[in-house]
């Protein structure tokens, strides 16, 4: 009997052990995160902006979790349009986050934002980061009411640019 258990055991380990290691690599695939890379879309595939915009993507693999375009409005300020979290992703501080990539990656004293006044969540957040609330108008486009917000990026001046670079920044 003892030895027949042996037997089963010897023809068994191998595949017990391939299923272990599956097993822990499949864990292991679940467990290990995949990095969020940000990027600048150049292809025009995640927003329809045209000229002097930019669009910034981050992406988790193909995913694109968040973007926003930035659109050059004149040298001392730009305007954060068209911002968007992937529904899965929402609540997760990703929009924040790209926001304050943004302001890292754009020197300019200024941003700019439109909202509606109905949407709480952009709102909010826009509050939430430090933009603050000018005053409201009726939308051409939405007919809704809409609020123009501004943010002031801290530490501008403190690395005041040269004539030359405002004109790159342009
Ligand atoms: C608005 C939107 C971009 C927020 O993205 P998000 O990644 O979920 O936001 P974050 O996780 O970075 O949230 C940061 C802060 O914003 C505020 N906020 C975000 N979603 C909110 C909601 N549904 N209700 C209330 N406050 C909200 C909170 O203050 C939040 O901080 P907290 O989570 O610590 O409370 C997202 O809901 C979205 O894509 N909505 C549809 C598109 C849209 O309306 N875009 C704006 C066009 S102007």
């Amino acid at each position: 009997m003892r030895s027949h258990i042996v037997n089963i055991l010897a023809i068994l380990a191998p595949n017990t052990l391939d299923n272990l290691l599956k097993k822990y690599l499949e864990v292991k695939k679940k467990t290990d995160k995949p990095e969020p890379v940000l990027s600048v879309d150049t292809t025009g595939s995640y927003c329809s902006c045209e000229g002097n915009k930019k669009t910034y993507v981050i992406k988790i693999v193909d995913v694109v979790v968040v973007r926003a375009c930035v659109h050059n409005f004149t040298w001392y300020g730009r305007e954060v349009r068209h911002l968007f979290v992937h529904e899965k992703y929402r609540r997760q501080g990703w929009a924040r986050h790209i926001n304050e990539e943004i302001f890292k990656l754009n020197n300019v004293p200024f941003f700019f934002a439109t909202v509606r006044t109905d949407n709480v969540p952009s709102y909010t957040l826009l509050k939430s980061i430090g933009f603050k609330t000018y005053d409201a108008f009726i939308s051409k486009i939405s007919k809704q009411e809409c609020v123009f917000m501004c943010y002031k990026k801290e530490g501008y001046l403190d690395d005041r640019n040269t004539v030359g670079e405002i004109e790159e920044n342009l």
